[in-house]
Formats: structure tokens, C-alpha cells, sequence
């Protein structure tokens, strides 16, 4: 992973209640060795002051454009020193004044006054990051190429909770590493499978599973990040802004049609949906009555989506699949790996706390064919995104080196 070591950071900290943990992101980027030069809005200094900060920090927290007489136009010159800029929080306010370049301060005049990649850690109350504004605010810059980390979902100030949650200052952290490598994904395109199908039994019932989608989500995200063309198919509605095209589908069947016909033109594929197994073999167009007692389920296997990928492989495509265990994971995972030709299995251990389904964090290791795996320790779902994708590029751009 890229080091933070020598790296001039503007940590940008905007008026939300999460301007507090700002103070913590601030601790640990200098630990890791960065320069932090922390600018704060009027209203995060406010809220938070600038003498905790400014301790902490290579440097004193600035907070106006002027009174400075030894840097007069200090926007221009740190903006241009630094390597990158990180807004933590990010409020409505800011991401709406960087979306259509309005320098109302000292913070946004030094983010419009610089050419170093801009990460966005958006914190605000659910009814506001849900604005149709917020959220064309937020999909316009991720366009542009700003790298979006959380919001989250959880407690937010006044005892509410729900999506708005600024995200963990670790992940903010290592969202900064990761955005001081070159975008390791240019130019690549990437399909990308998330959630779990619905085998629908009748009008209203289906056999489904417990995955959230969330896993999925992040690695469309993060590869959208690093500069690839991404085609998402999901069976979830996340609200998070995507700078993608989005294939919405229900059952294996449909997600099965769309990845055959998406997956040739892709130079990695990441299956992290969880398909059904099976599905019932008849399904009844109307609402079955219990009056009518037991249905009787007659089953039927799905189409194995990532074994069949793995069989029409085009030379030079790196395909990852997942493989869900409650047991047996190291052998499973290797075993997947060789029956479905693939080039990488993340494998994970869904009965462990804070592993797999509906968790925002996953615990997983990584396999490759002939060598030791490499395991990771509890990480949120994007952390494990960045690392396998990573990894992924590494193995694409050495396919890239081998004649055709
Ligand atoms: N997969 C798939 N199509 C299926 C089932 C699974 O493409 N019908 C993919 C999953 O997306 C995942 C990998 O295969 O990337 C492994 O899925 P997993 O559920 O762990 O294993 P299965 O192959 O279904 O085998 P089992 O359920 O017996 O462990």
C-alpha cells in the first residue's frame, strides 16, 4: 500500500457534529507521516476551535483567506503544494459550492485553487444526504473523479440515525493512501455483480438470502474511483451516487442473461453477488392462499453464472469470485477457485460477528492459484474492495504484458 510518508495533505474540515473525529483523521494521517495542513470553515471552528487541531497538525489550522501577512494568498500556494485534498466532514454546503466552483472561503478557494485528487467524506442528517440536490451534487463530482468515502449508516447527532454517518477516520485514512496511487484501474473495464437473487415462489414470496449488496456496492464504487469503466448489476437500490452504469435485475435467471452477454467485453470481473442455488421450478402469477393448504416446491438448479464465466474466458480477463463457507473455508475456497477457473477467490467466513452479509465490514482472505493466502483482519467493506482490487489490477496489467 502506497505510503503517507512526506505526503502534504489539506485536511479540510466543514461544519457538521463530525468535524470531531476530523481531530482523529488529523492524529493519524500524522502518525502515518504526512504534512497535514488542517483549514477549517468558519463554522467548523465553531464547533470544534482550532487549538486541539492545530496541536496535533504539521501546522497551525488556517481559517480565513486573510490576516496572514506572511502568506497573503495562502489559497493559491497550498493548494498548489499540496498532494491531496481531504474534506472530512463534508457538508451540503461545501459539496454544493465545489460542484458548481464557488470560492466562498478559505477551504473551498484552496480546493478550487489545486490539481491534487480530492477525497469527500460527505456527514449530514439522512433527510439532507437523500436530497435530490445533495445526491446530484454528489454523483457530479464523483464524475469529475472526487473519490467518495461513506456516508454510512448509523447514529447521527440528536439521538437520529439512518444513512449520514461520517465514515470511521481508519477508512478515511486509508482512503487517503489509496488515493495517492495512480488510478490503478484506468481505463479498464470492470463488471461487477452484487446482492442476493429472489427465486420467486409466488406473487409475494420468493427463496432469497441474507446478503445486503453492500459488499458489491463498495468494489463498483471503489474500481469507479480508480478510474474504470464500470458496469454494476445488482439486485439492491443503494442510495450511494454512482459514476456507473447500473443493471438492476431480480433472480439468477436475469442476472445470469445480463453477465453472458456483459462479461466478454470486461477485462475483470468481480462476482460478488450471492446467487440462489435453486430456485422453484413453477411459480404461480398470483398470491397463493394458505386455505389451499402446503404448497407443494418443486426445485431446480440455477445456472452456476461464475463457473460458466470461468469456461468462456477471454485470454487476458481476470475473473474473482467469492466463495461464502460456514466451514472447511481454505479448502472450499481453493477447491471454487480451480472448478470455476478463476484467477482469485475472496473467500469469508459468514458465521463469524462482523463477517460477510449485512455487516459494514467483512473479515476475508484472498487466494490465488499457487500461493499462501493473504488474510485480512476486520476491515470495512470498502477497505477489503481497495486491496482485492488492487491486487486484480496487478494480475490485469500483467495479463496485459503476455502476447495475445
Ligand atoms: N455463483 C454463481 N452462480 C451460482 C452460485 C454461485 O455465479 N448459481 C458464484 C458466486 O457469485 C460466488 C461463487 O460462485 O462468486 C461462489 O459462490 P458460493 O455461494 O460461495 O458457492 P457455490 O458455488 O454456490 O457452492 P456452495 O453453495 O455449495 O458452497
Amino acid at each position: 500500500m502506497t505510503t503517507l510518508q512526506g505526503k502534504r495533505i489539506v485536511l479540510g474540515v466543514s461544519g457538521g457534529i463530525a468535524a470531531y473525529k476530523a481531530i482523529e483523521v488529523c492524529r493519524r494521517l500524522v502518525d502515518a507521516g504526512a504534512h497535514v495542513t488542517p483549514i477549517l470553515t468558519k463554522a467548523a471552528e465553531q464547533m470544534i476551535g482550532t487549538t486541539t487541531i492545530s496541536a496535533l497538525a504539521s501546522e497551525p489550522a488556517r481559517t480565513a483567506l486573510f490576516g496572514d501577512l506572511n502568506t497573503p494568498i495562502p489559497h493559491t500556494k497550498i493548494g498548489q503544494a499540496a498532494d491531496l485534498l481531504l474534506v472530512a466532514p463534508a457538508t451540503a454546503r461545501v459539496i454544493s459550492d465545489l460542484r458548481v466552483g464557488r470560492s466562498a472561503d478559505l477551504l473551498t478557494a484552496t480546493l478550487l485553487a489545486s490539481r491534487a485528487p480530492l477525497v469527500i467524506c460527505p456527514a449530514m442528517h439522512t433527510e439532507m444526504w437523500e436530497q435530490q440536490s445533495v445526491q446530484e451534487n454528489i454523483s457530479v463530482l464523483a464524475a469529475r473523479g472526487a473519490r467518495l468515502v461513506g456516508p454510512e449508516s448509523g447514529l447521527l447527532a440528536g439521538g437520529d440515525s439512518g444513512v449520514g454517518r461520517m465514515a470511521e477516520p481508519t477508512e478515511i485514512v486509508d482512503a487517503a493512501r489509496f488515493a495517492l496511487q495512480p488510478d490503478y484501474l484506468r481505463a479498464k473495464r470492470v463488471l461487477v455483480t452484487a446482492g442476493g437473487t429472489r427465486e420467486p415462489i409466488d406473487a409475494v414470496r420468493f427463496i432469497g438470502n441474507r446478503s445486503s449488496g453492500k459488499q458489491g456496492h463498495a468494489f463498483a464504487q471503489v474500481a469507479a474511483n480508480q478510474g474504470a469503466e464500470v458496469v454494476l448489476v445488482t439486485t439492491e437500490n443503494h442510495s450511494t451516487p454512482n459514476n456507473m452504469r447500473i443493471l438492476k435485475v431480480v433472480t439468477a435467471a436475469e442476472m445470469h442473461q445480463v453477465c453472458v452477454q456483459e462479461a466478454p467485453q470486461a477485462d475483470l470481473v468481480v462476482m460478488a453477488a450471492a446467487v440462489a442455488d435453486f430456485r422453484p421450478k413453477h411459480h404461480v402469477a398470483h398470491k397463493l392462499k394458505k386455505a389451499q393448504g402446503l404448497p407443494h416446491l418443486e426445485l431446480e438448479a440455477t445456472e452456476d453464472i461464475l463457473a460458466e464465466l470461468g469456461k468462456q474466458k477471454p485470454r487476458g480477463q481476470i475473473l474473482v469470485g467469492f466463495a461464502a463457507e460456514t466451514n472447511d473455508l481454505a479448502q472450499n475456497a481453493q477447491e471454487k477457485l480451480r472448478l470455476k477457473n478463476l484467477d482469485m477467490i475472496v473467500a469469508n467466513d459468514v458465521s463469524v460477528a462482523g463477517a460477510g452479509f449485512d455487516h459494514d465490514t467483512n473479515i476475508v482472505s484472498i487466494y490465488l492459484p499457487d500461493s499462501p493466502p493473504t488474510n485480512l483482519p476486520l476491515s470495512t467493506k470498502t477497505t477489503v474492495a481497495e486491496v482485492v482490487l488492487n491486487e486484480a489490477a496487478k494480475l490485469c496489467n500483467q495479463a496485459d504484458k503476455e502476447p495475445k
